[in-house]
């Protein structure tokens, strides 16, 4: 059977696609984009000109002049891309507590999505990618040839946030973390415009329980079955 040559992969925050999406893609040597970068570091563009982030004009026409640029590690200190906001490496600063409470408020603005699709539709016209976000599946590329929508629980994804960042030697409390996701994930499913959901054709691989190397196997398995 051949396979895909566009993969496309959602769910929620903490569901683990961007370590999956980054394996799978090394794996079958395909082109891996993570789209949440991309909005993150539109959040970052924004809370540097101090845009509210309720404003929708202004974040739109934001996201519309900064140059966002994703590629392969530039530096061996544990990222799995760079992300270059106008030229500087933003990979780690798109990453902040402040970030992850602002980027989905900039997410939300049609103007924004506007840009950031219209660039994540340009990269997948090449093949062979593995893109990661939110709406994928169901508005970016519709015609991928394969969905996957990897899931888990509340607590779960909050435990392994907190793990993610320990290893980066940072520490928040559980239940800010759990807050967080949930808050995120109502402001996500919840929103007028490519809102977080499963895409009709998608196969859900949910993850509570499983390692990040069961996860992938589960991964691979729906994107090749063995014929
Ligand atoms: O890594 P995590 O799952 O926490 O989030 P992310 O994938 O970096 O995405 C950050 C935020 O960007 C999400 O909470 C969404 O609000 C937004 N996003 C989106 O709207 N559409 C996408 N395709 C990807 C991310």
């Amino acid at each position: 059977m051949a396979m895909p040559r566009t993969i496309a992969i959602d769910g929620p925050a903490g569901a683990g696609k961007s370590t999956i999406g980054a394996l799978v893609a090394e794996r079958l040597g395909y082109l891996y984009l993570d789209t949440g970068a991309m909005y993150r570091a539109v959040a970052l563009a924004a809370q540097r000109k101090t845009i509210d982030p309720d404003d929708a004009a202004r974040l739109a026409a934001l996201a519309g002049s900064v140059r966002i640029t994703i590629g392969p590690p530039t530096t061996q200190d544990g990222r799995a891309y760079t992300v270059l906001l106008d030229g500087s490496d933003v990979t780690w600063e798109i990453r902040s507590a402040e970030i992850d409470r602002i980027v989905s408020q900039v997410a939300r603005v049609s103007g924004v999505r506007d840009a950031m699709v219209a660039q994540q539709r340009a990269l997948a016209r090449k093949g062979r990618v593995v893109m990661v976000g939110r709406d994928i599946g169901t508005v970016v590329l519709p015609n991928a040839e394969k969905k996957i929508f990897l899931t888990a629980s509340a607590g779960e994804r909050a435990r392994r946030r907190e793990e993610e960042l320990a290893s980066r030697g940072e520490r928040r409390p559980r239940q800010d973390l759990l807050n967080e996701i949930l808050r995120r994930d109502r402001l996500d499913t919840e929103r007028e415009v490519s809102p977080l959901k499963a895409a009709d054709d998608a196969v859900v691989v949910q993850t509570d329980g499983l390692s990040v190397k069961e996860a992938l196997e589960r991964v691979l398995g729906a994107i090749s079955p063995r014929s």
